[in-house]
């Protein structure tokens, strides 16, 4: 027996009103009907003739199962896409070899709104933020022959990353296509770029047929996401990544820059009718594509690919085709959502997936202003555009407002039509955020003849600084300085500044710190596992960019690049993806549980000032911003103890987590674990009430004979024991089990803070190794 899911996103709901006007039809939907595993030694032919019979059974003829069906999955999972009405689905889901059948629904993918453009001075490596130059990529050889799988919006396959130059030939275990299309034939595949497949039907039954003026049908990538996200994995090493303007160089890579890449284009632009525009993912096309990359022979899987509304697992196409992609050992990396920073706002939950969440880089793009007194204002921009060296008129727009302004426009924010041409000409021009694109703020300056543009944080804003790839010599300031701004402008007769061209400067400090848009936890599907997993650089990452897609989404640019600047989880899961592929590359025979246990156990809690981690504004952060930590792949190279799982412990721990079974062929015991006993790296414990008892194994991955003593930092009110203390190991790959007592202290019990979250961790160390686990506790 199984449930309809049926999980309406507001999105969807709105996208439901408007299809009257697409011509579809509302009763039939896209549903997808799941079994389970294939069993083995049936044809091609036979798994689509057994889904035909089941589509027939609820369908008056086969003229009308056959037409109705979009995919039938034929690989690892078995299941298909059919369009079903309600009914058609309620009957399929009463049927006993049915696990689950849900509804379709377009996810939105997690691309943030900067998008931004410029190439600094990166060396190689340099994006894994924390990585020493060279070292684990020579141990890792840069990722050799790993074969990485992206489900995204495609690729440019033109870009110089993905040059295969010296590469040897194609991994024999390399099992894909190159399939070709509309600008992609078979050479646009080669030694880097070893595959690639693109997926349409979903999209397709809901909008009707694609308008190719918006979007290639093939895998050439049209949005840039796609091109961006893969070369983040697996770029080549490009010096002088050109851009335009002759603006700073430098050496863009990406974080495995010898890995093969696969391409699975999923994602598409949304017609323009449609009004809210942006890109579309169905699941079903998902499902089709994971089914695919795993069959392919691929070692990691990357999915920037979010929703808005997290599904249950049995309802959640990424999260089953995580889970068979997981029984074949393949890493699946996916972004935790820019949802936040509320609570309970992840998407990719499942805890065969490693969910990651974004922080900031320790790098700025310094553009100082320089006033005529003398003070230097701090300021970031990526315009590309340089003023000559001198001092220039510099005042407030609404200073310089046009006589026949409309009235509803707000004075200083430079709304468009709103400057006087006389009186901006051959001046700085300080704008204000707030309503308006940043992009066309600096246009409004250009068009009424302003010779520079200055950006102006309002105090809602705060710190938060975009550098922008604006139209004209720019700098963007925080709130405090906009007022320093201001301040001098009226303390003068004759205000004037310089704006100091745009320079790459690293090493900043702060970083890496939370960003603000980072999805927050707890889990809502299964709030005993703890999520995010880590953190890792999500904000201003320069990687390659389509040419077919202009660096932002202001409406009046048309620039074509080849490299851009965007910030989402969406960046910071290709670069999880990147180091689980150098640990691969070092640990070809670790199962996927191990070589994320390695990632989280070793994930730093300070910033390069020494100091814990902070969110935006600088508050500490807590487990639920940044999991286990931010990434540090050269410590995760040797992790001393691993928490291994198998694809049995997911189902398992499946028994009791209130999700369904995904797996007929596996039968629960009649008692089985509690959820937090999967031997997860982190620990979450919700509701507890009085004592709960915890039971966690280690696997000995470092030295041959080791002690391994334990150390404790209780979340405040509970008390914690872990037992026993010492683990003594006399071999490598033996394994020890522990017990962690978790109580809640008299005095918690008593007060209210219920759903209240405490924070600790319990670590293993040898000496060498700390092995660390986070761990979040709430009442009852
Ligand atoms: C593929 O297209 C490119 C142009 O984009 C062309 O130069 C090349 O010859 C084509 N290759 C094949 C095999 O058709
Ligand atoms: C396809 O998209 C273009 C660009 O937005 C638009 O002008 C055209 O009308 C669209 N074609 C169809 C058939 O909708
Ligand atoms: C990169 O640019 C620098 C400075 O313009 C130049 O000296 C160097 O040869 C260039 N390198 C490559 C590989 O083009
Ligand atoms: C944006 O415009 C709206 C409507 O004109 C106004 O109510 C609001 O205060 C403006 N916001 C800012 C930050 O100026
Ligand atoms: C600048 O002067 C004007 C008029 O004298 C005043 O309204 C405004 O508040 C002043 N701004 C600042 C930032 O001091
Ligand atoms: C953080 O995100 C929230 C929600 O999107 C937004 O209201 C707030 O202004 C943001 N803060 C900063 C500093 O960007
Ligand atoms: C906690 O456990 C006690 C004893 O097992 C039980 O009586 C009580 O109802 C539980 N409280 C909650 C909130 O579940």
């Amino acid at each position: 027996m199984a449930t309809i899911v049926k999980e309406l996103s507001i999105f969807y709901l709105l996208l439901l009103l408007l299809l009257p006007l697409l011509g579809s039809c509302v009763e039939r939907q896209v549903y997808i009907v799941y079994f389970g595993e294939h069993s083995g030694g049936k044809t091609v032919t036979e798994i689509e003739e057994t889904h035909h019979s089941f589509l027939l059974s609820v369908k008056k003829s086969k003229e009308e199962a056959r037409s109705s069906l979009l995919y039938s999955y034929k690989n690892s999972i078995n299941g298909f896409a059919a369009v079903l009405t309600a009914e058609e689905a309620s009957k399929l889901s009463d049927m006993d070899e049915v696990v689950s059948v849900f509804q379709s629904h377009p996810r939105k993918y997690s691309l943030q709104t900067t998008r931004s453009w410029v190439f600094s001075g990166l060396e190689e490596g340099k994006q894994l933020n924390q990585m020493k130059k060279g070292d684990l990529l020579l141990k890792a050889k840069y990722g050799k022959d790993i074969i990485v799988g992206l489900v995204d919006t495609g690729v440019w396959p033109e870009s110089k990353s993905f040059s295969d130059e010296g590469l040897g030939p194609v991994p024999k275990s390399w099992k894909g296509i190159c399939q070709t299309g509309d600008a992609f034939n078979s050479s646009h595949c080669n030694k880097k770029i070893i595959g690639a497949r693109y997926y349409l039907k979903g999209y397709e039954q809901y909008y009707g047929p694609l308008n190719t003026t918006l979007d290639f049908q093939s895998p050439r990538d049209k949005n840039g996401h796609g091109t961006h996200t893969s070369s983040t994995v697996g770029g080549r090493s490009v010096p002088n990544a050109s851009a335009l303007g002759g603006f700073a160089c430098g050496t863009a890579s990406g974080g495995a820059p010898l890995v093969r890449l696969a391409i699975y284009k999923v994602c598409w632009a949304i017609p323009t009718k449609v009004k809210a525009g942006g890109t579309s993912c169905f699941t079903e096309d998902m499902l089709a594509a994971i089914d695919d990359a795993i069959a392919d022979g691929i070692d990691v899987l990357s999915i920037s690919i979010v929703t808005n509304e997290p599904d249950p697992y049995d309802g959640d196409g990424i999260a089953i085709g995580a889970l068979h992609a997981t029984k074949k050992n393949i890493i699946v990396s996916c972004s935790a959502g820019n949802n936040g920073p509320a609570p309970s706002t992840l998407s990719n939950q499942a805890p065969w997936i490693i969910t990651v969440g974004a922080s900031s880089l320790d790098r700025a793009f310094v553009a100082p202003l320089v006033l005529g007194n003398g003070a230097i204002i701090e300021g970031q921009s990526v315009s590309p555009y340089k003023l000559k060296k001198k001092m220039y008129p510099l005042v407030y727009a609404a200073q310089v407002v046009a006589p026949d302004v409309p009235k509803n426009y707000i004075a200083g924010q430079c709304l468009p039509g709103s400057l006087s041409p006389e009186k901006a000409k051959g001046k700085i021009v300080l704008c204000l955020r707030g309503n308006g694109t940043r992009i066309g703020k600096g246009e409004e300056v250009k068009r009424a003849g302003g010779v520079g543009f200055v950006l102006g944080n309002i105090p809602l804003v705060g710190a938060e600084i975009e550098p922008d790839p604006h139209l004209l010599p720019a700098t963007a300031v925080d709130s405090n300085n906009a007022i320093k701004i201001l301040n001098y402008i009226n303390s003068t007769k004759k205000p004037r500044a310089y704006i100091v061209p745009a320079r790459t400067v690293i090493h900043r400090k702060p970083a890496p710190s939370m960003a603000n848009f980072t999805s927050r936890g707890p889990n809502s599907i299964t709030p005993d596992i703890l999520k995010p997993d880590i953190t890792a650089p999500g904000l201003n990452i320069l990687a390659a960019w389509s040419e077919a897609s202009p660096p932002t989404t202001w409406e009046g640019d048309h620039r074509v690049v080849k490299y851009n600047i965007l910030s989402g989880t969406s960046m910071s899961c290709p670069h999880v993806a990147a180091a689980a592929a150098l640990l691969k590359a070092i640990h070809p025979t670790w199962s996927s549980a191990a070589i994320r246990s390695a990632l989280m156990t070793s994930a730093g809690l300070t910033n390069n000032k020494g100091k814990p981690l902070t969110d935006a504004f600088g508050n500490p952060a807590d487990p639920f911003q940044f999991g286990s930590g931010h990434f540090r792949p050269t410590k995760a190279a040797d992790p001393g103890l691993v928490y291994d799982a198998s694809y049995r412990d997911y189902l398992l721990f499946l028994c009791n987590s209130g999700v369904k079974n995904l797996d007929p062929s596996f039968k629960c015991p009649k008692v089985s674990p509690s959820a937090n006993n999967l031997n997860y790296p982190s620990l979450a414990i919700s509701k507890l009430n009085g004592t709960v008892n915890v039971k966690r194994t280690v696997t000995n991955v470092g030295g041959s004979k080791s002690v391994y003593f334990s150390s404790v930092k209780p979340p405040l009110g509970f008390s914690v024991k872990v037992s026993p203390p010492i683990l003594f190991f006399n071999h490598v790959g033996q394994k020890k089990s522990f017990t962690i007592t978790v109580k809640a202290r008299s005095e918690m019990l008593s007060t209210s803070n219920k759903d209240q979250y405490s924070f600790g961790w319990f670590t293993w160390t040898d000496g060498i190794h700390n092995v660390r686990s986070p761990m979040a506790v709430s009442l009852a």
